[in-house]
């Protein structure tokens, strides 16, 4: 019998008005998978991982995250998880050590606590020497990186990661990527957004999303057999019929012809 799954949903939407940004989406997690979205700008990532995290109400559907129900328990899933949000989410003003020390009073950690995993997450990120430096001033594949210890603060069983490697360059990207795998080793569950071809194929299973629709899911292998392509980039061409997400603003409404 397979356990049940950390991340659930069936038949999930969510409507602005008469606008459908997630529609009818379904999709099972399980415990230590790297799960992945792609897709382009507007596509619905972050609205249905905002509906995961219990910050935003479905319109119509079930979700459920470590179990719980996103319709009634979205405080305790919000216990439950960490979450790096698409838009940068430390506090530019504050120092990296006083990042730290904030986010971890609000996940409730004690005085001791705080001290302790400060130190040992600047040891880590090789960031000891910039304690007192302000967040604003830090290359931004570092803050990312800052920001997602931060989202793991509280030892959170699952973590969603909503486009965490936007806007930085190829080698910060494949050295996030390796800490999403030390996470995912540990037994943790990693829910990942990008817009990134090379990082769809880095995904355990992954689900391609267009116009708030899973157009696909599979594991990269599964679906390169499927369709007889070599790379992620090409299927998602072909099933989206356009060139690749990335840097595109408005893919879905942009023509080859002008
Ligand atoms: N609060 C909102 N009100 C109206 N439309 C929204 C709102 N949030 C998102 N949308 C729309 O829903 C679509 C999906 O957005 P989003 O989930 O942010 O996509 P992605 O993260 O894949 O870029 C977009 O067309 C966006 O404009
Ligand atoms: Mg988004």
């Amino acid at each position: 019998m397979q356990p049940e799954p950390v991340v659930y949903a069936e038949h999930l939407s969510k409507r602005f008005g008469s606008f459908t940004a997630v529609d009818d989406l379904s999709l099972s997690v399980q415990q230590g998978e790297i799960f992945g979205f792609l897709g382009a700008n507007g596509a619905g990532k972050t609205t249905a991982i905002r509906m995961f995290c219990g910050l935003l109400t479905p319109t119509s559907g079930i979700a459920r995250v470590a179990g719980f129900d996103v319709h009634t328990e979205a405080r305790k899933i919000k216990q439950t998880i960490g979450y790096m949000s698409q838009k940068f989410s430390l506090y530019e003003d504050l120092t990296v050590a006083q990042n730290i020390e904030f986010y971890g009073g609000i996940y409730g950690l004690s005085r001791a606590e705080i001290i302790d995993k400060t130190n040992r997450m600047l040891e880590e990120l090789k960031l000891e020497e910039r304690r007192h430096t302000l967040t604003r001033s830090l290359p931004l594949g570092w803050k990312q990186r800052l920001a997602l210890s931060v989202a793991m603060l509280h030892d959170p069983s699952i973590v969603f990661l909503d486009e965490p490697t936007g806007g930085v360059d190829p080698i910060s990207r494949r050295n996030f990527w390796r800490i999403i795998y030390d996470i995912a080793a540990n037994g943790k569950t990693v829910f990942v957004t990008t817009h990134y071809m090379d990082e769809a194929e880095y995904c355990g299973r992954l689900s391609i999303m267009y116009q708030g629709r899973i157009i696909e899911l599979g594991k990269p292998g599964e679906l390169k057999e499927k369709y007889g392509l070599k790379s992620m980039q090409e299927i998602f061409v072909h099933l989206v019929g356009e060139t690749e997400p990335a840097d595109k603003p408005n893919i879905i409404s942009s023509t080859e012809n002008g």
